[in-house]
């Protein structure tokens, strides 16, 4: 394998952990799409829209467990083509339920009314315009159908020094979001929220970290013994900060409805 222990040392995050294969999943991962299939009621005739689907993790799962349609679409085409070639490993009835496009998600120039569930695992977030996107899912959401959103939110204020430190290494600029932000800006959409959960993420042990890392440093095929420490010494680290800003972190799947007639306000329960 071509890889010096300087391009290991130098490489940017994204770039590493993209070497390193490490899946992307949804905030909350599994036990988030569990609580978003069985709570949107997405069934083998539904079709679903994964927006910002990355390699394809929501996608796969969601079709996985309810058989259902589904179409994943990222603005970026490595990732479609990520998320293609995983397909192409995966079962026939799978290859025939599920496509993925490049496309954007505040403008997808898809047909309106077409999906039973449009979510995002994570995405929207990183979409510039996050009403424009919202009003764009609930163009293409059926009446009565849903817009599921998985986030990430703080429910404890993080130390300045860790987000700056969170932000140094993934070069974004993530905010301290919490809750009431993003209740404020789901109560904005005019959509009717439906079911909301959450969760705290998990705290790991030093020991698991380590063994994790010692996994993720050794999976890769024909990397010397030099390489494999250099890979362990750049993502322990990483792996200690982000668990470190898990002890501040929450994950939530909300989920809204598109409603085709309004529903009057309730005072004792919606
Ligand atoms: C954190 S990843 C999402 C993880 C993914 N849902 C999963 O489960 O693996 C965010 C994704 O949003 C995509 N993205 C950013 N802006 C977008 C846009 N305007 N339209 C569609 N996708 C977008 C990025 O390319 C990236 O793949």
């Amino acid at each position: 394998m071509k890889i010096n222990l300087k391009k290991i040392e130098e490489m940017s995050y994204v770039d590493f952990m993209a070497f390193l294969e490490e899946t992307n999943r949804a905030p909350g991962g599994k036990e988030s799409i569990r609580q978003l299939v069985l709570n949107s009621f997405v069934n083998q005739s539904s079709k679903v829209l994964d927006v910002g689907c990355n390699t394809g993790y929501c996608s796969f799962e969601i079709a996985h467990l309810a058989k259902c349609r589904v179409t994943g679409i990222d603005i970026n085409k490595n990732m479609i083509d990520s998320a293609n070639k995983l397909l192409s490993e995966d079962l026939p009835i799978f290859r025939d339920l599920i496509d993925f496009k490049v496309a954007d998600g505040q403008d997808t120039r898809f047909e309106e009314n077409e999906y039973d569930l449009v979510m995002s695992g994570g995405s929207t977030v990183f979409i510039p315009d996050k009403l424009k996107a919202f009003r764009e899912y609930e163009r293409l959401t059926k009446p009565w159908g849903f817009v599921g959103d998985i986030i990430f939110f703080y429910h404890e204020n993080p130390p300045s020094k860790l987000l700056e430190d969170m932000n140094g290494l993934m070069g974004i600029n993530i905010e301290p979001w919490d809750l009431k932000y993003w209740k404020d800006f789901y109560r904005s959409t005019g959509l009717e929220m439906f079911y909301e959960f959450g969760n705290k993420m998990d705290y790991k042990t030093d020991c698991e970290i380590k063994d994790y890392v010692a996994y993720m440093s050794e999976k890769k095929q024909g990397l010397n013994k030099e390489q494999i420490e250099a890979i362990y010494k750049k993502l322990y680290p990483i792996m200690k900060l982000f668990n470190e800003n898990h002890k501040y972190l929450s994950f939530g799947v909300f989920i809204m409805r598109k409603r085709y007639t309004p529903s009057e306000p309730s005072l004792f329960g919606e």
